[in-house]
């Protein structure tokens, strides 16, 4: 019986975990839930470009190399080159604005951290929440301040976003972005994912084999 109830509590213990998630984002109840979709390539794009306009000026993203972004996202390269490399002019380079973070931390009070796997750190539900949070508030350097990330040191940089597109379509805008930031920190999902079926239908088709080897072998003994 223990074991039992030990193997249901094991087995619920994911549930639970992101039940208790939702208490994360700071003055917000619950966390906003971020429209993630490894397979979404238009979303995805819309995504990279997002996040090279606004967010890559500040914020490196070191694990990530435009060529391999470029392949993975079906983006003509030469559009990424004229388009999304700020920061360089090597197609296999990083994505990295190569400011020192000291400096950084001085200008803005802290350093913007590398957001190659934020949402690994965070979880997507967190920075789309964080992304859709800034409100006025004078009593800050930028005159604005995060329900998600109190007194955060980052300006509010999508406020012109937000004031030129409607509120759905912000809201998607920033459900591409965080796709994208999903993407980033983990690229090999989608194809981890369509091994991954194969490697099942190898294993069910070598079962049936197994199977009968394991009856031939023991025929005797038994
Ligand atoms: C003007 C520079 C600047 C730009 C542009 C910028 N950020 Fe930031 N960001 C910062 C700074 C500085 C911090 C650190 C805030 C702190 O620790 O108080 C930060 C923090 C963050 C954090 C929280 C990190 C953590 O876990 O502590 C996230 C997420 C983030 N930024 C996402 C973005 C995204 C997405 C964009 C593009 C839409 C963006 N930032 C654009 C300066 C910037």
């Amino acid at each position: 019986m223990k074991k039992l109830i030990a193997f249901v509590l094991l087995a619920l213990s994911p549930l639970v975990a992101q039940a208790s998630a939702g208490g994360e984002c700071g003055e917000l109840k619950h966390c906003l839930h971020a429209p993630v979709n490894a397979q979404d390539k238009v979303s995805l794009q819309n995504g990279a470009k997002l996040f090279l306009s606004y967010c890559a000026g500040c914020h490196s993203a070191k694990y990530i190399r435009y060529d391999r972004m470029a392949n993975d996202l079906k983006i003509d390269p030469k559009l990424v080159a004229e388009y999304m490399m700020f920061t360089t002019d090597k197609v296999g380079e990083t994505i990295d604005p190569k400011t020192p973070s000291k400096d950084q931390a001085k200008w803005f009070g802290a350093p913007p951290p590398d957001l190659s796997v934020e949402t690994r750190l965070r979880s997507p539900d967190w920075v789309y929440s964080y992304l859709q949070s800034f409100y006025p508030d004078d009593a800050r350097p930028y005159g604005v301040n995060n329900k998600v990330f109190k007194d955060v040191a980052m300006p509010h940089v999508l406020a012109d976003l937000e004031q030129d597109l409607k509120p759905e379509e912000f809201k998607q805008s920033v459900g591409d972005l965080v796709n994208f930031m999903a993407y980033m920190a983990d690229p090999v999902k989608v194809e981890r994912e369509r091994i991954g079926v194969w490697v099942l239908f190898f294993l069910f088709v070598l079962l049936i084999p197994v199977w009968f080897l394991n009856k031939e072998y023991w025929k005797d003994v038994k």
